[in-house]
């Protein structure tokens, strides 16, 4: 397949990327997750081995919504080795989909194999409320940007291994994990009412405007792909008043330490499990 060049980094800059991070980090783990919001949290209770600032690495974009500080976390769960993403670029900030894949790219680069893609959405699908999980089974593109042709997007985009240690970690912890649909909007304004019931028709379960650029790049480039979705509000036009950012965060701040314990569980399990 041909690779997309408007998407793809050239490789000789992820090569100096890499370089970078080499000087600093003596091995690089199989597992990188990348942190929405609700998880600066598990950020904190990581065991840090090494902590690189984005705008050290070369060619890394810079994030310029606030509560999305830019770090590349290298630390550790129990021993186990982990890569900890914090502040993606989003779409509706101006972002290139090569600038807002390039940590997908760079971490292919590496040789990692899991990604966990997290975010907070919106839930669409009734039964869900603020504060419960969604294991993303699948997506929707309702923007209809085209992140790469639809040939180069492969069929199976999540891993059903990486899917079955999610829902035997939440059974183990009993944490409720619905499956759904993930939507993508561009954002940065959350959905009309007549959105959201064109959304839901389509047959989403939870919505937000993150995560489909980099599943689609991570895909390609052959990573086992996990998502999960924080419901951190009923969507838009669902809930009585007018949603919030300030809204969304307070959700993801209640919710923080058991959805961190959940996360440390499960990206644990999933390093021993390489192994
Ligand atoms: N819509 C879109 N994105 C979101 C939402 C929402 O309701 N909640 C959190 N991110």
């Amino acid at each position: 397949m041909k690779p997309n060049s408007a998407v793809i980094v050239p490789v000789d800059k992820l090569a100096q990327a890499e370089e970078y991070i080499l000087s600093k980090v003596q091995n690089v783990p199989d597992t990188a997750v990348v942190l929405g919001s609700g998880l600066g949290y598990f950020a904190n209770q990581l065991t840090p081995n090494v902590t690189l600032n984005n705008r050290d690495i070369p060619h890394f974009p810079q994030p310029t919504v606030v509560g999305h500080e830019g770090k590349v976390i290298f630390g550790s769960i129990k021993n186990a080795n982990l890569i900890a993403i914090q502040g993606r670029s989003h779409y509706y900030e101006g972002k290139t989909f090569s600038e807002i894949t390039f940590y997908v790219q760079l971490l292919s680069h590496l040789g990692v194999k899991n990604l966990v893609l997290t975010n907070a959405a919106g839930g669409m699908n009734p039964v869900l409320k603020p504060g419960d999980l969604v294991l993303l089974k699948d997506y929707i593109n309702f923007t209809q940007l085209e992140v790469l042709p639809a040939e180069q997007i492969p069929q199976q985009i999540f891993s059903e291994r990486l899917a079955t240690i999610a829902k035997s970690v939440a059974t183990e912890l009993k944490i409720n994990l619905s499956e759904g649909v993930y939507c993508w909007t561009i954002g940065p304004s959350y959905e009309t009412h007549a959105e959201v019931q064109i959304i839901r028709d389509l047959g989403a379960d939870v919505v937000g405007m993150s995560t489909v650029p980099e599943l689609i790049v991570g895909a390609y480039l052959g990573l086992n792909i996990l998502g999960i979705s924080l419901v951190t509000n009923l969507a838009a036009g669902i809930g009585a008043t007018p949603l919030t950012h300030a809204e969304v965060q307070a959700v993801a701040d209640e919710i923080k330490k058991p959805y961190s314990k959940f996360m440390s569980a499960l990206i644990h399990k999933i390093i021993i499990s390489e192994t």
